[in-house]
Protein backbone atom coordinates (compact mmCIF):
# COMPACT_ATOMS: atom_id res chain seq x y z
CA UNK A 1 0.00 0.00 0.00
CA UNK A 2 1.29 3.45 -0.80
CA UNK A 3 2.85 4.67 2.26
CA UNK A 4 1.40 8.30 1.82
CA UNK A 5 -1.98 6.81 1.62
CA UNK A 6 -1.57 4.11 4.75
CA UNK A 7 -2.02 4.71 8.79
CA UNK A 8 1.34 4.04 11.17
CA UNK A 9 1.16 0.66 11.98
CA UNK A 10 0.76 -0.36 16.03
CA UNK A 11 3.67 -1.12 18.25
CA UNK A 12 3.02 -4.25 20.82
CA UNK A 13 2.67 -2.66 24.50
CA UNK A 14 5.09 -0.67 25.77
CA UNK A 15 6.79 -3.01 28.49
CA UNK A 16 6.61 -6.62 25.72
CA UNK A 17 10.53 -6.91 25.62
CA UNK A 18 10.81 -5.91 29.38
CA UNK A 19 14.00 -7.25 30.40
CA UNK A 20 14.57 -9.69 27.52
CA UNK A 21 17.58 -10.46 25.61
CA UNK A 22 17.78 -10.06 22.16
CA UNK A 23 19.85 -11.15 18.65
CA UNK A 24 19.09 -9.54 15.91
CA UNK A 25 21.09 -10.30 13.19
CA UNK A 26 22.07 -7.19 10.20
CA UNK A 27 21.24 -5.11 12.75
CA UNK A 28 24.02 -2.26 11.73
CA UNK A 29 21.09 -0.64 9.14
CA UNK A 30 17.90 -1.05 7.47
CA UNK A 31 14.84 -3.48 9.39
CA UNK A 32 17.12 -4.90 11.50
CA UNK A 33 18.60 -1.54 13.40
CA UNK A 34 14.62 -0.11 13.30
CA UNK A 35 13.93 -3.22 14.90
CA UNK A 36 16.53 -2.76 17.34
CA UNK A 37 15.31 0.47 18.47
CA UNK A 38 11.74 -0.82 18.53
CA UNK A 39 12.94 -3.56 21.12
CA UNK A 40 14.53 -0.81 23.47
CA UNK A 41 11.68 1.41 23.32
CA UNK A 42 9.88 -1.90 24.29
CA UNK A 43 12.16 -2.18 27.07
CA UNK A 44 14.71 -5.00 26.10
CA UNK A 45 17.71 -4.85 28.50
CA UNK A 46 20.27 -6.54 26.01
CA UNK A 47 20.51 -6.05 23.08
CA UNK A 48 23.35 -8.19 20.69
CA UNK A 49 23.68 -6.83 17.30
CA UNK A 50 25.26 -9.36 14.83
CA UNK A 51 26.87 -7.55 12.15
CA UNK A 52 29.69 -8.27 9.53
CA UNK A 53 30.85 -4.95 9.59
CA UNK A 54 32.63 -4.32 13.47
CA UNK A 55 32.92 -0.42 13.12
CA UNK A 56 29.59 0.00 11.33
CA UNK A 57 27.91 -2.49 14.28
CA UNK A 58 29.92 0.15 17.15
CA UNK A 59 28.21 3.17 14.86
CA UNK A 60 24.35 1.71 15.07
CA UNK A 61 25.18 1.23 18.83
CA UNK A 62 26.63 4.82 18.98
CA UNK A 63 23.26 5.82 17.15
CA UNK A 64 20.94 3.36 19.31
CA UNK A 65 22.17 4.78 22.79
CA UNK A 66 21.92 8.85 21.86
CA UNK A 67 19.27 9.48 24.27
CA UNK A 68 19.94 10.59 27.49
CA UNK A 69 17.62 8.23 29.02
CA UNK A 70 19.46 5.48 27.15
CA UNK A 71 22.75 6.58 27.86
CA UNK A 72 21.66 6.74 31.55
CA UNK A 73 20.59 3.52 31.95
CA UNK A 74 23.41 1.70 29.95
CA UNK A 75 25.81 3.38 32.53
CA UNK A 76 23.88 2.15 35.50
CA UNK A 77 24.13 -1.41 34.07
CA UNK A 78 20.38 -1.53 33.29
CA UNK A 79 20.69 -2.31 29.63
CA UNK A 80 23.74 -3.50 27.36
CA UNK A 81 24.32 -3.68 23.58
CA UNK A 82 26.45 -5.69 22.54
CA UNK A 83 28.37 -6.21 19.16
CA UNK A 84 29.16 -9.29 17.21
CA UNK A 85 31.15 -9.72 14.49
CA UNK A 86 28.86 -12.37 11.95
CA UNK A 87 29.58 -12.61 8.33
CA UNK A 88 26.95 -15.11 6.98
CA UNK A 89 28.69 -15.80 3.40
CA UNK A 90 31.40 -17.52 5.72
CA UNK A 91 30.62 -20.61 7.65
CA UNK A 92 33.68 -20.02 9.62
CA UNK A 93 32.34 -16.85 10.91
CA UNK A 94 29.12 -18.44 11.52
CA UNK A 95 31.04 -21.35 13.84
CA UNK A 96 32.67 -18.64 15.07
CA UNK A 97 29.65 -16.81 16.50
CA UNK A 98 27.87 -19.72 17.41
CA UNK A 99 30.57 -20.89 20.11
CA UNK A 100 30.90 -17.19 21.31
CA UNK A 101 26.72 -17.05 21.79
CA UNK A 102 27.04 -20.26 23.53
CA UNK A 103 29.95 -19.34 25.76
CA UNK A 104 27.27 -16.09 26.62
CA UNK A 105 24.54 -18.24 27.45
CA UNK A 106 26.14 -21.27 29.02
CA UNK A 107 29.56 -19.82 30.81
CA UNK A 108 29.08 -16.12 31.07
CA UNK A 109 25.34 -15.72 32.55
CA UNK A 110 23.80 -14.26 29.38
CA UNK A 111 20.58 -15.60 27.94
CA UNK A 112 18.68 -15.58 24.70
CA UNK A 113 14.96 -14.59 24.47
CA UNK A 114 14.52 -13.86 20.86
CA UNK A 115 16.36 -14.29 17.82
CA UNK A 116 15.80 -12.49 14.45
CA UNK A 117 17.27 -13.57 11.67
CA UNK A 118 17.07 -10.36 9.35
CA UNK A 119 19.99 -9.86 7.59
CA UNK A 120 19.94 -10.93 3.92
CA UNK A 121 20.55 -9.69 0.27
CA UNK A 122 18.93 -9.58 -2.45
CA UNK A 123 21.26 -9.85 -5.39
CA UNK A 124 20.77 -10.15 -8.93
CA UNK A 125 24.02 -11.27 -9.86
CA UNK A 126 25.97 -14.63 -9.66
CA UNK A 127 28.51 -14.78 -6.90
CA UNK A 128 30.08 -17.69 -5.19
CA UNK A 129 30.98 -17.36 -2.08
CA UNK A 130 34.49 -19.09 -0.15
CA UNK A 131 32.38 -21.78 0.39
CA UNK A 132 31.72 -22.46 -2.83
CA UNK A 133 28.03 -21.76 -2.48
CA UNK A 134 25.57 -18.58 -4.98
CA UNK A 135 26.07 -15.81 -2.67
CA UNK A 136 21.94 -15.43 -1.52
CA UNK A 137 21.71 -18.91 -0.93
CA UNK A 138 24.09 -19.19 1.67
CA UNK A 139 23.37 -15.69 3.20
CA UNK A 140 19.66 -16.13 3.18
CA UNK A 141 19.73 -19.85 3.29
CA UNK A 142 21.92 -21.83 4.37
CA UNK A 143 23.87 -19.97 7.24
CA UNK A 144 20.17 -18.38 8.42
CA UNK A 145 19.07 -22.48 9.14
CA UNK A 146 22.53 -22.71 10.55
CA UNK A 147 21.76 -20.11 13.04
CA UNK A 148 17.95 -21.29 13.45
CA UNK A 149 18.88 -24.82 14.91
CA UNK A 150 21.56 -23.40 17.02
CA UNK A 151 19.88 -20.55 18.66
CA UNK A 152 17.31 -23.38 19.71
CA UNK A 153 18.66 -25.09 22.41
CA UNK A 154 19.53 -21.46 23.73
CA UNK A 155 16.44 -19.84 23.52
CA UNK A 156 14.93 -23.41 25.16
CA UNK A 157 17.37 -22.57 28.26
CA UNK A 158 15.88 -18.73 28.61
CA UNK A 159 12.83 -20.27 29.93
CA UNK A 160 14.57 -22.32 32.53
CA UNK A 161 16.83 -18.98 33.63
CA UNK A 162 13.89 -16.84 35.17
CA UNK A 163 14.41 -16.02 38.41
CA UNK A 164 11.43 -16.02 41.07
CA UNK A 165 11.88 -12.10 40.97
CA UNK A 166 12.12 -12.16 37.39
CA UNK A 167 8.97 -13.90 37.10
CA UNK A 168 7.09 -11.88 40.01
CA UNK A 169 7.84 -8.78 37.85
CA UNK A 170 6.52 -10.25 34.60
CA UNK A 171 3.22 -11.44 36.35
CA UNK A 172 2.82 -7.81 37.21
CA UNK A 173 3.84 -6.19 34.25
CA UNK A 174 1.10 -8.85 32.45
CA UNK A 175 3.88 -10.06 30.55
CA UNK A 176 4.02 -13.81 32.02
CA UNK A 177 2.82 -16.07 29.18
CA UNK A 178 5.62 -14.44 26.99
CA UNK A 179 7.89 -17.29 25.64
CA UNK A 180 11.34 -17.01 23.54
CA UNK A 181 11.03 -16.58 19.60
CA UNK A 182 12.54 -17.03 17.10
CA UNK A 183 11.71 -14.78 13.93
CA UNK A 184 13.05 -15.11 10.36
CA UNK A 185 12.87 -12.80 7.86
CA UNK A 186 10.91 -13.74 4.69
CA UNK A 187 8.92 -11.14 2.45
CA UNK A 188 5.86 -11.72 -0.28
CA UNK A 189 8.30 -11.95 -3.20
CA UNK A 190 8.23 -15.44 -2.47
CA UNK A 191 4.89 -15.70 -4.24
CA UNK A 192 6.10 -14.83 -7.85
CA UNK A 193 8.88 -17.50 -7.40
CA UNK A 194 8.78 -20.10 -10.51
CA UNK A 195 11.36 -22.39 -8.30
CA UNK A 196 11.72 -24.68 -11.86
CA UNK A 197 14.47 -26.07 -9.86
CA UNK A 198 11.96 -27.66 -7.38
CA UNK A 199 11.83 -31.15 -9.62
CA UNK A 200 15.52 -31.74 -9.69
CA UNK A 201 17.24 -34.35 -8.36
CA UNK A 202 19.06 -32.07 -5.63
CA UNK A 203 17.43 -28.93 -5.24
CA UNK A 204 20.34 -27.15 -3.28
CA UNK A 205 23.00 -28.56 -6.04
CA UNK A 206 20.50 -27.43 -8.88
CA UNK A 207 20.51 -23.66 -7.39
CA UNK A 208 23.82 -23.66 -6.67
CA UNK A 209 24.66 -24.39 -10.90
CA UNK A 210 25.49 -20.96 -13.02
CA UNK A 211 23.55 -22.59 -16.06
CA UNK A 212 20.22 -23.38 -13.94
CA UNK A 213 20.60 -19.59 -12.19
CA UNK A 214 20.94 -18.11 -15.80
CA UNK A 215 17.98 -19.96 -17.23
CA UNK A 216 15.97 -19.48 -14.28
CA UNK A 217 16.36 -15.64 -14.09
CA UNK A 218 16.17 -15.40 -17.83
CA UNK A 219 12.53 -17.18 -17.48
CA UNK A 220 11.42 -15.41 -14.21
CA UNK A 221 13.21 -12.06 -14.25
CA UNK A 222 15.85 -10.86 -12.18
CA UNK A 223 14.41 -11.30 -8.54
CA UNK A 224 13.75 -14.96 -9.20
CA UNK A 225 16.90 -16.01 -6.76
CA UNK A 226 15.68 -13.67 -4.07
CA UNK A 227 12.21 -14.91 -4.13
CA UNK A 228 13.05 -18.02 -3.98
CA UNK A 229 15.88 -17.87 -1.31
CA UNK A 230 12.39 -15.95 0.90
CA UNK A 231 10.22 -19.04 -0.17
CA UNK A 232 13.21 -21.44 1.37
CA UNK A 233 13.28 -19.04 4.34
CA UNK A 234 9.56 -19.96 4.87
CA UNK A 235 10.07 -23.59 4.65
CA UNK A 236 12.75 -23.42 6.82
CA UNK A 237 10.49 -21.69 9.47
CA UNK A 238 7.82 -24.50 8.68
CA UNK A 239 10.52 -27.46 9.01
CA UNK A 240 12.01 -26.17 12.50
CA UNK A 241 8.89 -25.23 13.66
CA UNK A 242 8.05 -28.82 13.89
CA UNK A 243 11.52 -29.62 15.86
CA UNK A 244 10.07 -27.64 18.94
CA UNK A 245 9.60 -29.63 21.66
CA UNK A 246 6.21 -29.15 23.52
CA UNK A 247 5.77 -27.50 27.28
CA UNK A 248 3.58 -29.15 29.85
CA UNK A 249 0.03 -27.40 27.89
CA UNK A 250 1.27 -29.31 24.91
CA UNK A 251 1.99 -26.00 23.37
CA UNK A 252 5.83 -25.24 21.48
CA UNK A 253 8.33 -24.11 24.29
CA UNK A 254 9.58 -21.40 22.09
CA UNK A 255 7.90 -19.79 19.10
CA UNK A 256 8.95 -20.00 15.48
CA UNK A 257 7.51 -17.83 12.94
CA UNK A 258 8.84 -15.82 9.64
CA UNK A 259 7.84 -12.19 8.85
CA UNK A 260 7.04 -10.10 5.60
CA UNK A 261 7.66 -6.59 6.31
CA UNK A 262 6.41 -5.55 2.80
CA UNK A 263 8.35 -3.11 0.84
CA UNK A 264 10.47 -1.02 3.01
CA UNK A 265 13.01 2.05 1.82
CA UNK A 266 16.17 0.61 2.84
CA UNK A 267 19.26 -0.53 0.89
CA UNK A 268 18.58 -3.92 0.20
CA UNK A 269 18.15 -3.18 -3.60
CA UNK A 270 20.25 -0.10 -4.35
CA UNK A 271 23.31 -2.09 -2.31
CA UNK A 272 23.12 -4.70 -5.27
CA UNK A 273 24.95 -4.39 -8.77
CA UNK A 274 22.74 -4.43 -11.65
CA UNK A 275 19.03 -4.03 -10.10
CA UNK A 276 16.91 -1.90 -12.19
CA UNK A 277 16.08 1.60 -12.05
CA UNK A 278 12.72 0.79 -12.22
CA UNK A 279 12.53 -0.92 -9.23
CA UNK A 280 14.41 1.66 -7.22
CA UNK A 281 11.64 4.62 -8.50
CA UNK A 282 8.94 2.02 -7.79
CA UNK A 283 10.59 1.54 -4.30
CA UNK A 284 11.07 5.24 -4.03
CA UNK A 285 7.21 5.80 -4.62
CA UNK A 286 5.65 2.89 -3.05
CA UNK A 287 7.61 1.33 -0.05
CA UNK A 288 7.05 1.77 3.76
CA UNK A 289 9.76 3.36 5.92
CA UNK A 290 11.84 0.59 7.99
CA UNK A 291 10.53 2.37 10.92
CA UNK A 292 7.27 1.05 10.05
CA UNK A 293 8.31 -2.10 8.18
CA UNK A 294 10.20 -3.26 11.52
CA UNK A 295 6.60 -2.56 13.48
CA UNK A 296 5.81 -5.91 11.70
CA UNK A 297 9.31 -7.87 12.78
CA UNK A 298 8.56 -6.31 16.41
CA UNK A 299 5.13 -7.84 15.90
CA UNK A 300 6.44 -11.33 14.85
CA UNK A 301 8.53 -11.19 17.81
CA UNK A 302 5.68 -10.97 20.79
CA UNK A 303 3.27 -12.85 18.96
CA UNK A 304 1.15 -15.71 20.25
CA UNK A 305 1.44 -19.35 19.48
CA UNK A 306 -1.01 -19.06 16.69
CA UNK A 307 1.93 -17.76 14.14
CA UNK A 308 4.13 -20.86 15.36
CA UNK A 309 5.18 -22.21 11.81
CA UNK A 310 3.10 -19.20 10.37
CA UNK A 311 4.06 -16.58 7.46
CA UNK A 312 3.08 -13.00 8.82
CA UNK A 313 2.32 -10.00 6.52
CA UNK A 314 0.69 -7.13 7.51
CA UNK A 315 0.39 -8.27 11.57
CA UNK A 316 -1.73 -10.93 10.19
CA UNK A 317 -0.95 -14.76 10.33
CA UNK A 318 -1.97 -15.75 6.70
CA UNK A 319 -1.64 -18.25 4.70
CA UNK A 320 1.75 -18.41 2.61
CA UNK A 321 0.22 -19.43 -1.29
CA UNK A 322 0.24 -22.03 -3.22
CA UNK A 323 4.54 -22.63 -3.64
CA UNK A 324 3.79 -23.34 0.50
CA UNK A 325 0.73 -25.32 0.63
CA UNK A 326 -0.56 -26.22 -2.94
CA UNK A 327 -0.36 -29.47 -3.62
CA UNK A 328 3.23 -31.28 -3.90
CA UNK A 329 4.94 -28.58 -1.88
CA UNK A 330 5.04 -30.50 1.56
CA UNK A 331 7.10 -32.85 -0.23
CA UNK A 332 9.59 -30.62 -2.02
CA UNK A 333 9.59 -28.20 1.45
CA UNK A 334 10.48 -31.79 3.12
CA UNK A 335 13.11 -32.30 0.42
CA UNK A 336 14.56 -29.08 0.97
CA UNK A 337 14.98 -29.34 4.46
CA UNK A 338 16.58 -32.58 3.93
CA UNK A 339 19.06 -31.08 1.87
CA UNK A 340 19.88 -28.22 3.55
CA UNK A 341 20.60 -30.12 6.84
CA UNK A 342 23.10 -32.19 4.77
CA UNK A 343 25.08 -29.61 3.50
CA UNK A 344 24.90 -28.09 7.58
CA UNK A 345 26.23 -31.49 8.46
CA UNK A 346 29.19 -31.63 6.40
CA UNK A 347 30.23 -28.62 8.20
CA UNK A 348 29.04 -29.62 11.51
CA UNK A 349 28.66 -32.94 12.12
CA UNK A 350 27.07 -32.72 15.59
CA UNK A 351 24.60 -30.31 14.43
CA UNK A 352 21.18 -31.77 15.88
CA UNK A 353 17.72 -31.71 15.29
CA UNK A 354 16.23 -33.21 18.57
CA UNK A 355 16.17 -30.55 21.72
N1 LIG B 1 13.43 -3.89 2.36
C1 LIG B 1 12.41 -4.62 1.91
O1 LIG B 1 11.56 -4.15 1.13
C2 LIG B 1 12.26 -6.05 2.38
C3 LIG B 1 11.08 -6.72 2.04
C4 LIG B 1 10.92 -8.03 2.44
C5 LIG B 1 11.92 -8.65 3.17
N2 LIG B 1 13.06 -7.99 3.48
C6 LIG B 1 14.10 -8.69 4.23
O2 LIG B 1 14.46 -7.94 5.37
C7 LIG B 1 15.79 -8.24 5.75
C8 LIG B 1 16.54 -6.96 6.02
O3 LIG B 1 16.62 -6.25 4.82
P1 LIG B 1 16.72 -4.66 4.74
O4 LIG B 1 15.65 -4.23 3.83
O5 LIG B 1 16.86 -4.06 6.06
O6 LIG B 1 18.08 -4.56 3.90
P2 LIG B 1 19.44 -3.77 4.16
O7 LIG B 1 19.19 -2.39 4.58
O8 LIG B 1 20.24 -4.02 2.93
O9 LIG B 1 20.09 -4.55 5.40
C9 LIG B 1 20.57 -5.85 5.25
C10 LIG B 1 21.37 -6.23 6.48
O10 LIG B 1 21.86 -7.55 6.28
C11 LIG B 1 23.28 -7.51 6.47
N3 LIG B 1 23.96 -8.51 5.66
C12 LIG B 1 23.97 -8.64 4.32
N4 LIG B 1 24.81 -9.63 3.97
C13 LIG B 1 25.33 -10.12 5.12
C14 LIG B 1 26.27 -11.12 5.44
N5 LIG B 1 26.90 -11.82 4.48
N6 LIG B 1 26.55 -11.37 6.72
C15 LIG B 1 25.97 -10.66 7.71
N7 LIG B 1 25.11 -9.67 7.48
C16 LIG B 1 24.80 -9.40 6.20
C17 LIG B 1 23.71 -6.12 6.06
O11 LIG B 1 25.00 -5.82 6.59
P3 LIG B 1 25.97 -4.71 5.87
O12 LIG B 1 25.31 -3.38 6.11
O13 LIG B 1 27.27 -4.86 6.53
O14 LIG B 1 26.00 -5.07 4.43
C18 LIG B 1 22.59 -5.31 6.68
O15 LIG B 1 22.83 -5.16 8.05
C19 LIG B 1 16.37 -9.09 4.63
O16 LIG B 1 16.37 -10.43 5.02
C20 LIG B 1 15.41 -8.87 3.47
O17 LIG B 1 15.36 -9.97 2.61
C21 LIG B 1 13.26 -6.69 3.10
Amino acid sequence: MCPFFSSPLPLPPPNSLQGRTLLITGANTGLGFATAQHALALGASTLILAVRSTSKGLEAKTQLLSTPDLVEKEKKGEISVHVWELDLESFDSVKNFIAKIKRYVHEEDGRLDAAVLNAGLASVQWKVTGDGWERSLQVNVLSTAWLALEMMPLLLRSRTKDTSKDKARYKQEGNSDWKPHLTILASDIHKTARFTERDSENILKALNNRDTWAKSQKLAGPTERYAVTKLLDIYITREIARLVPRDEHGEPSVIVNCVAPGFCKSNLLSREEGVSCVIKVVQWLTARSVEEGSKTVIDAVVREVESHGGWVEDLVVRDPGKIVTGPGMERVQQKVWGEVFDVLRRDEPGLRTEY
